[in-house]
């Protein structure tokens, strides 16, 4: 067996955690070679509740969970972290604005950027979960001073799992017979969800659907799954969100099939023409625990309007909380 490994998890007593950490307690996320330590953060009101789910940790004896550190302080959960769920986010309230939302969680991630910064390994591995997931995570890269835009990215696999299993279905096929969607832009209403280079068993996706289906059905269906989710269960995606954050992370450090892709929001560099300085959602693959935009694609008008429109979101977004961004 090899050196436990620090895994720091926020929002620890919230409902995606609950799904979160006993798989990776359990291996899931490094497999069943890999011992960890767990490092969960939440809020001093939460942490009552908090003792209850390390309590229910410690009563499954995970023969790989060596510790377990519950805090209210960021700097002791991100203490040498080598890698970090940033699940832990304030939901909207009755009558809050989208931007007052911005504005708390920009505030959160502050903090929580600058403290990973301070003490987690300098090869931290940061997936923000919590939403505006996009733009908490470019908070959280500006305020982690010694950390580099590779040290994070921020979570669309949800939304590109959905993409995959909807088109699956709609095929008749399996979803390892799916390849290559792709999700652009932000974990928001406004994503685009593209086909143009999908596969299904070998065959162009588009080729197989219908152009009204795709465009008036596919694409709405997945923009507002995650409201569909909330309107039948009455509360927001949980186990899903957790697969979604196991995989990516995942992926992030083993890899992604040589012949397929995933999609994650990361700082493009210009990729696509997209704002560098935004975290938008790309088709992407990893390989030696790296992220890489996958470059090249041809983009129809069609996609390229979708793009533009989600872009736009983000900046915004980003112009909201400018002022939380130093250089
Ligand atoms: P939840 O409300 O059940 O749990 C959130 C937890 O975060 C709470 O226990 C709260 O006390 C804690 N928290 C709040 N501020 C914190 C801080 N400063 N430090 C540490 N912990 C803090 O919410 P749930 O359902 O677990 O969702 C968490 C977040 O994930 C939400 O922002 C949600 O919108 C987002 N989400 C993102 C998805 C994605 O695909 N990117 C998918 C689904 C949810």
């Amino acid at each position: 067996m090899s050196t436990p490994v620090n895994v720091a998890v926020t929002g620890a007593a919230g409902q995606i955690t609950y799904a979160l950490l006993f798989r990776i307690a359990a291996g899931d996320f490094l497999g069943p070679d890999q011992p960890i330590n767990l490092h969960l953060l939440e809020i001093p009101e939460a942490l009552d509740s908090l003792r209850g789910v390390v309590m229910e940790l410690e009563d499954c004896a995970f023969p790989l969970l060596r510790s377990v550190v519950a805090t209210s302080d960021p700097r002791v959960a991100f203490a040498g972290a080598d890698y970090a769920f940033l699940v832990g986010a304030r939901p909207r309230g009755p009558g809050m604005e989208r931007k007052d939302l911005l504005q708390i969680n920009a505030g959160i991630f502050a903090v929580q950027g600058q403290a990973l910064g301070e003490v987690a390994k300098p090869g931290v591995k940061a997936l923000v979960v919590g939403n505006p997931a996009n733009t908490n995570a470019l908070i959280a890269l500006h305020n982690a001073r010694s950390l580099e835009p590779c040290n994070f990215s921020a979570m669309t696999r949800l939304d590109h799992s959905r993409a995959v299993s909807l088109l699956a279905q709609h095929c008749g096929a399996r979803v390892d017979e799916v390849r290559r969607v792709a999700i652009w832009g932000n974990h928001s209403t406004t994503q685009y969800p593209d086909l143009h280079h999908a596969e299904v068993r070998g065959r162009q996706a588009l080729e197989l659907v219908a152009p009204e289906w795709y465009e008036e059905d596919y694409i709405p269906t997945v923009q507002q799954r995650g409201a569909a989710v909330i309107q039948a269960r009455g509360k927001s995606s949980a186990a899903s969100a957790a697969n979604a954050a196991i995989s990516h992370l995942r992926d992030w450090v083993y890899g992604t099939p040589q012949d397929d892709w995933t999609s994650a929001a990361l700082p493009g560099a210009g990729a696509y023409g997209i704002a560098p300085d935004i975290f938008y959602s790309y088709p992407v693959a990893s390989a030696g625990g790296a992220w890489r935009i996958v470059e090249g694609l041809d983009i129809d008008e069609f996609s390229r309007e979708r793009m533009r429109i989600t872009e736009r979101e983000l900046l915004e977004e980003r112009d909201t909380v400018r002022a939380l961004l130093p250089d």
